[in-house]
């Protein structure tokens, strides 16, 4: 009984330290569900690709993912790619190679096994082409954010970083009366650094920007959906193994400790009591 309270001692302590972990002020991710949710989630490979897509013709403008290698697109549990689609994909990125035989630092197409190149020489000059707000790489954005604060929710459905991604896209409002907004930045009070965002609205979607192959909606929210689960893939390629596995070792916790309990009760079945 005392290991049960101590045991619940704990959770709750770490329960409330995650709970605590809000920045004053800022708001909760909004709600919306992923179908890698869960223990048994799987990620949508179509939702992958569209929001590798949306990566690709808009956030690329601005953030790198330099965790990521194009060849990955092409993993297991991923979007799903072929290798010949990684290869064409990867050559649409100009990245920095050399030093070539004059000494000089020279741009080609990326390969697969090159990373996501930052679209900026250097961080001064990001930040000087945004308004002074450096825009932060996105490979472990999904695990560097936690996006609400319910101890339950935390537990059922992890940090709610995918919904923070979606929720500071979509969160850009008008600037209430009392809150004053430097020149150049955004009224966003989901920003974790916020509630003025130096990103450009929407991070600069629009309502049917980028068309997807499948005919799938794309307006600013849905976009923002799909590249929030793209993004939720970069920082973790091997969720889906991780749940498989995971899912294995239990069934075989449970078995062994169904033989377990049969095997102690035949050793002691003619102790007498
Ligand atoms: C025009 C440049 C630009 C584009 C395009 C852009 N961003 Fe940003 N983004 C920024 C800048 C700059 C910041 C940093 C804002 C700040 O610090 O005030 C930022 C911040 C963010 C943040 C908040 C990071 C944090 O620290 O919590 C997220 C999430 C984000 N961007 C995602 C995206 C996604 C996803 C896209 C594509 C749909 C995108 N951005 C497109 C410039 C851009």
């Amino acid at each position: 009984m005392k290991l049960f309270t101590t045991l619940g001692t704990a959770v709750l302590g770490l329960a409330m330290l995650a709970g605590g972990a809000a920045a004053e002020g800022q708001r909760d991710a909004k709600n919306i569900s992923f179908s890698f949710e869960g223990p048994f989630g799987h990620f949508d490979k179509a939702q992958l690709q569209r929001g590798y897509k949306v990566y690709k013709q808009v956030c690329s403008n601005c953030h790198s993912m330099r965790f990521v290698a194009f060849r990955n697109l092409a993993d297991p549990g991923g979007p799903g790619f072929t290798e010949e689609e990684v290869k064409a994909l990867a050559a649409t990125f100009q990245v920095q190679d050399g030093p070539g035989s004059d000494g000089q630092m020279f741009e080609r197409p990326g390969l697969p096994s090159d990373h996501f190149p930052s679209p900026f020489p250097n961080e001064e000059a990001a930040k000087n082409a945004n308004g002074g707000a450096l825009p932060p790489d996105l490979s472990l954005i999904t695990k560097a954010r936690a996006g609400w604060y319910g101890t339950i929710n935390q537990f059922l459905f992890g940090i709610g970083g995918p919904q923070y991604v979606y929720s500071v896209l979509t969160g850009y409002e008008d600037k209430p009366a009392d809150v004053s907004i430097p020149e150049g930045k955004y009224y966003n009070p989901y920003f974790a650094s916020g509630p003025a965002i130096g990103m450009p609205p929407h991070g600069t979607l629009a309502d049917g920007a980028v068309e997807f192959d499948d005919g799938s909606p794309n307006t600013i929210n849905d976009m923002a959906r799909d590249v929030s689960a793209f993004l939720a893939w970069t920082a973790e390629p091997k969720m889906e193994e991780r749940k498989s596995t995971g899912f294995a070792v239990m069934i075989y916790l449970a078995i062994l400790a169904g033989l377990l309990y049969l095997v102690k009760k035949k050793i002691w079945s003619d102790v007498p009591h």
